[in-house]
């Protein structure tokens, strides 16, 4: 499983500036106090959070990236939870709740898209916000996709190539989901292949799903973290929704 590589999970996603996303992150939190990161793998965005002297509670359900998570947050004050994002209770109300690249794809149901919403909503703080970045409904159903499935990294010294999906891993039309076949190629080092199941989530079903839930608004909807970039622009290449809890 590729989520049991962490450190060369993070070296794959190292495409992203994590530190210009937390900027956006905190301008639309406003004067957040205290952020709760879910599914968060290696808990880049939290550790940046906690940097900048933000409490951080990062959670995610696997083992490794929780250890690694932990490891990695040495000295910051970052909190890590291994626990699943559709059934948790942390018994505290944050300021901030987000949910990062695409995660919520591990959510194969609208049940558990929906007891994952509860949670958010039941972690909100009153005047809370919640951000979940998702994957562009044009990569899917556009003709052309907003972004690649193959790219290589350099970080640290470290060149990685990665391919998230190979040409033959097609969405089940029925499910909406697709096993993606992924690989790690380390420069000089490991290889990493695994499978990762992924759900694609449609626009309407997102809005859908929000309502079934109940108590969260939707804010705004933007295409990347510039918020001059609109979901429906040619620009756009992720779906990112911001939420207040409502009532
Ligand atoms: C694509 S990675 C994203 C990690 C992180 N959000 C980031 O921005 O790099 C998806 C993460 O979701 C976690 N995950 C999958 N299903 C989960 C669930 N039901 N509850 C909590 N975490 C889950 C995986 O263990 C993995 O770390």
């Amino acid at each position: 499983m590729i989520y049991d590589h962490p450190q060369a999970y993070e070296l794959a996603c190292s495409f992203r500036d994590v530190s210009a996303e937390v900027d956006a992150l905190m301008t639309w939190g406003g004067a957040a106090r205290d952020v709760l990161e879910l599914a968060a793998g290696p808990a880049e965005h939290a550790r940046e959070f906690a940097r900048r002297g933000v409490a951080a509670t990062a959670l995610d359900l696997s083992p490794a990236m929780c250890a690694y998570a932990r490891d990695r947050a040495a000295g910051l004050p970052l909190e890590v939870v291994q626990a699943d994002m559709t059934g948790f209770r942390l018994d505290r109300r944050f300021d901030l709740v987000v949910t990062m690249l695409d995660s919520t794809a591990h959510l194969m149901t609208l049940e558990d898209f929906v007891a994952y919403l509860g949670c958010v909503r039941e972690h909100l703080a009153d005047g809370g916000l919640a951000v979940i970045e998702m994957s562009h409904p044009a990569d899917r159903l556009g003709d052309t996709p907003r972004v690649s499935n193959a790219w290589s990294v350099d970080k640290d010294g470290l060149r990685a190539r990665v391919r998230w999906g190979e040409p033959g891993d097609e969405l089940d039309p029925i499910t909406q989901v697709v096993k993606d076949h992924v690989t790690i190629a380390i420069d000089g080092g490991e290889v990493i292949q695994g499978v990762v199941p992924y759900r694609f989530w449609t626009a309407t079903e997102l809005t859908a799903a929000i309502r079934i839930a109940g108590g969260l608004a939707v804010q705004a909807q933007y295409g990347d973290f510039d918020p001059e970039v609109s979901l429906g622009s040619p620009h756009a290449w992720r779906m990112i929704t911001l939420l207040r809890r409502t009532g």
